[in-house]
């Protein structure tokens, strides 16, 4: 198991529903020591790429984000959630679905903060669904800036959004991929990596 892995099998709470609770460490309280790891480890794995930023979602994406910049040594930007469309022009607009909120929200980012000169590697906590990878990956394109790869602490394997991600051929590295939870026993399966 690596570093991660490692924690998740210590402090995860396997919930009904599918749902793995990681808020003592991860995306409530967080563990800044395990934020530095993991933003060193998003640099080992995309150091051959030219980033020029990281492009995540609010709010659980921004803290695992900057860690991941820093490293990188560019800016952070994070895609904003917002029910108003009356800025259209000034913003890169996207549509997320979220299956676990049943809700629809739109995501926004300012075309101040985007170009094609850009080099992007989009970073967020959970992929589930990939409904907002997806949306994230809309405004890097929208944008025409390149999405260099995508870095996933936690990926819940037996969700289709890793699947839908690599089939569009983009670079996928999730740090964790958990390909079962039992809320019964609280067992947690790791993919072999
Ligand atoms: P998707 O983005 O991959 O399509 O995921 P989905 O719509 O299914 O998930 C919606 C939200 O639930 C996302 O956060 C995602 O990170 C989170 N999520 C999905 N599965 C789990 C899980 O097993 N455990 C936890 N803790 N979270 C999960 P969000 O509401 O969009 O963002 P945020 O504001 O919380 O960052």
């Amino acid at each position: 198991m690596n570093f991660l892995e490692q924690r998740i099998a210590k402090d995860g709470i396997v919930k009904p529903g599918n749902v793995l609770k990681v808020d003592s460490f991860l995306n409530h309280q967080m563990d800044i020591a395990l934020m530095e790891e993991i933003g060193r480890e998003f640099h080992r794995r995309f150091a051959d790429k030219p980033i020029t930023k990281v492009l995540t979602i609010e709010a659980s994406g921004i803290g695992i984000a900057c860690f991941a910049a820093k490293e990188f040594g560019v800016p952070m930007v994070f895609a904003k959630k917002s029910k108003s469309i009356n800025i259209e022009g000034e913003m890169y607009i996207a549509e997320v679905e979220s299956f676990t909120h049943k809700n629809k929200n739109q995501i926004i980012v300012s075309k101040k903060f985007l170009s094609s000169e850009d080099h992007l590697l989009i970073i967020d906590d959970f992929l589930a669904n990939g409904c907002a990878l997806q949306g994230l990956i809309s405004i890097a394109e929208a944008a025409g800036a390149t999405v260099e790869g995508l870095g996933i602490v936690i990926e819940k394997g037996f969700q289709i959004g890793g699947k839908v991600i690599r089939n569009l051929g983009y670079r996928l590295e999730s740090l964790a991929i958990v390909d079962a939870m039992d809320p019964d026993t609280g067992t947690i399966t790791f993919r072999e990596q």
